[in-house]
């Protein structure tokens, strides 16, 4: 389905941008993709610049004619691009707001001047806040505690308001704590990659909180599958859930990985819980099942192992 189109993805030097850029390749598509490198890596490139089918622009989302020109020629875009973390958004709430929310009607505005057929969004589960009813549904409630979860569902918004106004095609997939191949060890990054890093450094591995909090740990590539599904099928004007659809405590998942990486000699300390932190979070997938025939591939061990395989195979590029 993907030969030959030409693709859009933002953040395309990103963690998840960058996975989704090597499989729709390897699909045969053409793919352009923008970042400003803000949290994005050359290296994460690697695979992509080795063909022809790829080009990569240096640039930014909020750059409205840049997007009009690079987009002249493009089928479906996929808006992956976004300040990221949760911390960050707290200490710099207006630049997380320029760059999700301004930049994803950037989008949107492209999209619909330069015929676009489709816009695929990268949301979050953010966008829930806390919850004690799960797992959750597209229909329930979105209270975000956090400016980059209200960032988001403002992004929805837009995405949603477009679809109905213009009749943008647009789609929204809310990811549900990504893991794997190219995840930033960074404080601001997903927990899985920090974890990664401090085994590798010898460090005793850090919770927030007393850990009994839960979350649905999706492998990267099940995410890749709902973002190429979402393009494929005769879907638009939805949100779906992406997520593994089974929740693991973070306790639960730190044993897992110490028991994974043979270093049950590291501690597991626990600090204070941090401030925009959602407490559970498990995702109802089978609005994704129904309409996109979304079928998670991975649960968080066999993830879990692919990933520390290809850590110990590309050490250079963590
Ligand atoms: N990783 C997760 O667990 C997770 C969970 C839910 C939703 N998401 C969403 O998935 C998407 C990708 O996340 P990720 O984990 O790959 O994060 P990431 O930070 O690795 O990727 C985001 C990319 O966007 C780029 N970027 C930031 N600002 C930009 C700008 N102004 N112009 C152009 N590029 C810009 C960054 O440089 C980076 O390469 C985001 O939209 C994020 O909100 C991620």
């Amino acid at each position: 389905m993907l030969k030959d189109k030409r693709i859009l993805i933002t953040g395309v030097a990103g963690f998840i941008g960058s996975n989704l850029a090597d499989r729709c390749l390897e699909l045969g598509a053409n793919v352009i993709g923008i970042d400003n490198m803000f949290n994005g890596s050359i290296h994460n490139l690697k695979n992509a610049q080795q063909g022809k089918d790829f080009q990569l622009v240096k640039g930014d989302i909020r750059d409205y004619s840049l997007l009009l020109e690079i987009s002249k020629e493009i089928e479906i875009i996929y808006h992956v691009g976004a300040f990221t973390s949760v911390p960050q958004s707290i200490i710099m709430p207006e630049t997380c707001n320029a760059v999700n929310v301004n930049g994803t009607i950037n989008i949107l505005n492209v999209a619909r001047k330069n015929d676009i057929e489709k816009v695929i969004f990268s949301s979050s589960s953010s966008v829930y806040g806390d919850t004690n009813k799960l797992p959750l549904t597209e229909d329930m409630p979105r209270n975000p505690i956090s400016p980059y979860g209200t960032s988001k569902l403002a992004g929805e918004s837009y995405m949603q308001s477009f679809h109905h106004i213009y009749g943008l095609k647009t789609i929204i997939l809310r990811y549900f704590n990504v893991f794997g191949p190219r995840q930033k060890d960074s404080p601001y990054s997903g927990v899985t990659a920090i974890w990664i890093g401090r085994i590798q450094r010898n460090e005793p591995l850090v919770i927030f909180g007393n850990g009994e909090n839960s979350r649905d740990f999706t492998y990267v590539k099940d995410v890749v599958q709902g973002n190429l599904l979402a393009g494929e099928k005769n879907v638009s004007g939805e949100i779906f859930n992406i997520g593994a659809g089974s929740p693991i405590s973070l306790n639960n998942l730190a044993a897992l990985l110490l028991r994974l990486t043979n270093r049950q000699d590291l501690l597991i300390k626990h600090t204070d819980p941090r401030p925009g932190d959602i407490i559970h979070s498990y995702a109802d997938i089978s609005k994704a099942k129904n309409q996109l025939d979304f079928i998670p591939q991975y649960d968080q061990k066999s993830g879990l192992k692919e990933y520390l395989s290809w850590i110990s195979k590309n050490n250079d590029m963590t």
